[in-house]
């Protein structure tokens, strides 16, 4: 299936081309990648990658070179919800591993795998930026920060029934201020 940015996208094409030179156009590369993830259910199929290549007058390896090479850009579909937990030393020290554990159990899923509702998939991903309230699991655009089991399992039972988790820290703590 071909792959082309909605009517509203093509105005965000043109904002974002316009910031650069016409001369520098694959500069552009990684805010249309992500876009076009966005209108595409949060993936970067062949058909996008295509679709930028040809927009960018770029050849379509260069353009999968970039998509493969950040991790913000998912290669194959994704779930409603993209869990992505943080396995770096702060995170692995404040408990993530048993916490992975506990979602994988309840989800009956393993990492990189996707439940067969569509609705959660599970990514491993390096240090997220956040660590002074690790542990920390990003989920979709948005951090669930200072986790345990039983908090983490609450937000995907919350999401499950359609309601918005609590962004941030899951202990009331606030920004990163020292725990009492
Ligand atoms: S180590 Fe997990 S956010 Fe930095």
């Amino acid at each position: 299936m071909t792959f082309e940015f909605s009517d509203k996208n093509q105005e965000q094409v043109r904002k974002i081309l316009a910031k650069y030179p016409a001369e520098r156009k694959k500069s552009a590369v990684m805010p249309l990648l992500d876009l076009a993830q966005r209108q595409n259910n949060n993936w970067v199929s062949k058909d996008v990658i295509a679709e930028i290549a040809k927009l960018l007058e770029m050849p379509e390896i260069k353009v999968y070179e970039v998509a493969s090479f950040y991790t913000m850009y998912n290669l194959k579909p994704v779930g409603k919800y993209l869990l992505q937990f943080c396995r770096t030393t702060p995170c692995m020290l404040r408990g993530i591993d048993q916490i992975i554990k506990d979602c994988e159990k309840k989800l009956g899923i393993e990492m990189d795998e996707t439940t067969a509702d569509g609705l959660f998939t599970l990514k491993e991903v390096e240090c997220l930026g956040a660590c002074v309230n690790a542990p920390v699991v990003q989920i979709n655009d948005d951090f669930a920060e200072d986790l345990t089991s039983e908090n983490f399992l609450k937000i995907l039972e919350d999401l499950k029934a359609g309601k918005q988790f609590q962004i941030g820290s899951q202990t009331g703590r606030q920004c990163s201020a020292a725990q009492v």
